[in-house]
């Protein structure tokens, strides 16, 4: 048995968990900052790192209490390195090798985006462990991770072996439904609020493209889909600075606002988000099938940010089975950033002997 704490910081969520054996959650907390970047339409990474100072300790002693433990019965802390913002990467990793050297504990560097693919697997973990069951998945699983920062397909082999397969040329998925949003007017993060839109919307109104960027391999491309958006709601000349986020609270008026996302007469915001969110839905569910395939997986993963998304979880769900694969997602609550996941993959490396000295390094880009 073993007990780990998590820490996550790299964007704008600071989160705090205790994880036991990788799959049973015995507290957790996420303290979210869109409230502190909505008005300016994104993430400032100098208020954010800021935020995480200021958060993480006292988050961090409620979910002790929560969890009914001390730092004396904790194992190893396992803490986000990579990828991220650097300056709130540094927020958590600095916080825990404080800990570690005050409490002698080891500690576990993780990378975020296996983390989510971890967090994909938990609830299936939980669910066999607490039946007493063997939790280990049926590997290897073709794991998509789709979030603000990601779209990636890896070749997951094992619970600290992903593989990269794919990646995206330019924008990620989420930032594309960021976006996207923003074009239409819907308030920051946009994914939710234009998941929601497309309800309402026919996704066969526009037809905008499902591209693939170089045939040989797997890889994404999202931007030109986000300037077809863009064209389809503003007309052939619409200046890309509209694919800018807002400039931070110019104090713009309701009038200005609606002037600045007006769409082009007949053009309806629901159709568009519809058509959008196909297009994207479309691509991302065959390449993960399309991985699944080569690798021989035995399941399918989608996690990150996007995989709350309703239209992408029914499609996933529909693609597995149809080929008797099972599919493995997080509860929606789980699916952005939290430190569930890095507790509990943070368990899988602490196995593994994959701990770090105190030299470790913040690290922004995976590659
Ligand atoms: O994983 P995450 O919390 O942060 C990163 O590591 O990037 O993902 C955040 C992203 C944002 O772009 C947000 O708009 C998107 O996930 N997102 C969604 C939905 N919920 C969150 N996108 C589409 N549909 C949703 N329901
Ligand atoms: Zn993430």
């Amino acid at each position: 048995m073993s007990l780990i704490l998590g820490l996550e910081t790299s964007c704008d969520e600071t989160a705090a968990a205790i994880v036991r054996d990788g799959w049973e959650v015995l507290g957790q907390r996420v303290s979210s900052q869109i409230d502190l970047h909505r008005r300016y339409g994104g993430v400032i990474p100098e208020m954010a790192s800021r935020s995480h100072l200021e958060v993480l300790f006292p988050l961090l002693e409620e979910v002790l209490a929560e969890s009914r433990v001390t730092l004396r019965d904790i194992d190893a802390i396992a803490v986000t390195v990579t990828p991220g913002l650097v300056g709130c990467l540094l927020v958590g990793l600095s916080a825990a090798k404080g800990l570690s050297l005050a409490t002698g504990l080891p500690l576990v560097p993780v990378n975020h985006v296996h983390g989510h693919v971890h967090g994909a697997l938990m609830p299936w973990m939980a669910e066999r462990g607490a039946r007493g069951e063997d939790v280990e998945p049926p590997w290897p699983l073709a794991s998509l991770v789709v979030s603000g920062g990601h779209t990636s397909l890896y070749a997951s082999e094992g619970p600290t072996a992903h593989r990269l397969l794919a990646r995206t040329r330019d924008d990620a998925a989420g930032e594309a439904y960021d976006k996207v949003a923003a074009i239409l007017g819907l308030p920051y993060p946009g994914g939710p609020a234009l998941d929601r839109l497309a309800r309402t919307g026919n996704p066969k109104a526009h037809r905008f493209p499902r591209s693939r960027p170089d045939p040989s391999s797997m890889d994404f491309s999202f931007s030109g889909l986000k300037t077809a958006v863009l064209y389809a709601a503003r007309g052939p000349n619409a200046p890309r600075t509209n694919l800018r986020r807002p400039r931070a609270a110019t104090g713009e008026t309701a009038e200005e606002r609606a002037k600045r996302t007006a769409l082009l007469p007949g053009v309806r915001a629901e159709d568009l988000a519809a058509s959008f969110q196909a297009a994207v839905v479309d691509v991302l569910v065959a390449r993960l099938v399309e991985a699944a395939g080569k690798i021989g997986a035995r399941g399918l993963v989608i996690c990150g940010g996007v995989a709350a998304n309703s239209e992408l979880r029914t499609r996933a769900q529909a693609a597995a089975d149809q080929r008797g694969l099972p599919l493995f997602v997080p509860p929606i609550a789980l699916a952005t950033d939290n430190a569930v996941m890095i507790a509990g993959i943070g368990d899988r490396l602490f196995s593994a002997g994959l701990t770090a000295g105190l030299e470790q390094d913040a690290v922004p880009r995976m590659d």
